[in-house]
């Protein structure tokens, strides 16, 4: 039976050491980090995450602050939004929420972020930064991946790693986080032929399709770890993963549970991406 990967313990630890670091922040240089958190339009889903980072930013004494804009802003107003922040000294952070309204230009949007307040890791600069093994600001979800790999003491140098996804938030950063830290890393997609027979060599799995069970759990190798983040509602309401946990379970050495694995490490990576950024800024 596989180990569980706790990510919701390893998360609320991060969060308090998190907390002890902004208050030493705070006494020796009478900084608080803010984090401005932009959210266009009425997605329910992106609604519960952004009242997720507020909270989560509080309980770390991180001063948080939203901008709530209805669906039909224009590309100008949230542009000019983003410029005021990018211009002000108590926002060290900040978050455009994606997805946005399909007529705003997300390229546009996410380049308008000053890199230096880059928490999402989005801006081409850091997406180049990454790519060239020198990341500023690395994106949330994939640095909580490599975080919960390295608290459970896996090795990654030398390993084959499969990453299942191939979005700019999760799929691609991860594969280059895995081939930063000397992985041999295999990108698979929606048009991949036998990704069976790819997963099954795969001493690392990440699966971030976004379809509940589509990875199953006879397609993992023996003592493999599996690094599932779906999030999917099934019609009964409760959340399930990207992986067949409990076949997969039996084969895998390691393996995060949907809830509780990779989720809590987002919003812990946000807020170390605030601190890092408030400290930066400090710095110079
Ligand atoms: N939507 C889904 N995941 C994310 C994320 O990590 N950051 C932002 N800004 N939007 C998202």
């Amino acid at each position: 039976m596989a180990e569980i990967i706790d990510g919701k313990t390893i998360a609320t630890e991060l969060r308090a050491a998190l907390k002890n670091e902004v208050d030493i922040l705070k006494e020796t240089r009478g900084v608080t980090p803010g984090l401005a958190v932009v959210l266009v339009g009425d997605d329910p889903a992106s609604k519960v995450y952004v009242k997720n980072k507020g909270k989560a930013c509080e309980e770390a004494g991180i001063r948080s602050v939203q901008h709530c804009l209805p669906e039909n802003t224009s590309e100008e107003r949230l542009l000019g939004l983003i410029r005021d922040l990018n211009d002000d000294s108590e926002i060290h952070g900040i978050l455009v929420q994606l997805p946005l309204p399909k007529h705003l230009d997300q390229n546009t949007v996410l380049e308008a972020v000053s890199i230096e307040k880059d928490v999402d890791g989005f801006h081409p600069y850091n997406v180049g930064m990454l790519t060239l093994g020198k990341p500023v600001f690395e994106p949330c979800t994939p640095r909580g991946i490599m975080v919960l790999l390295d608290s459970v003491g896996i090795e990654i140098e030398g390993k084959d790693a499969v990453v299942i996804g191939r979005s700019n938030i999760v799929g691609k950063p991860a594969a280059l986080m895995l081939l930063n830290r000397n992985a041999t890393v295999t990108l698979c997609h929606s048009k991949t032929k036998d990704l069976a027979a790819r997963v099954s060599t795969a001493d690392i799995v990440v699966a971030s399709i976004g379809r509940p069970g589509f990875v199953k759990g006879d397609w993992i190798k023996k003592g493999a770890v599996v690094i599932d983040v779906g999030i999917n509602r099934l019609p009964d309401g409760r959340l399930t993963g990207d992986v067949e946990f409990l076949k997969a379970s039996a084969r895998a050495g390691y393996i995060t549970p949907v809830p509780g694995g990779v989720g809590p490490m987002t919003i812990a990576m946000l807020l170390e991406n605030t601190l890092d950024a408030a400290e930066r800024i400090l710095g110079k």
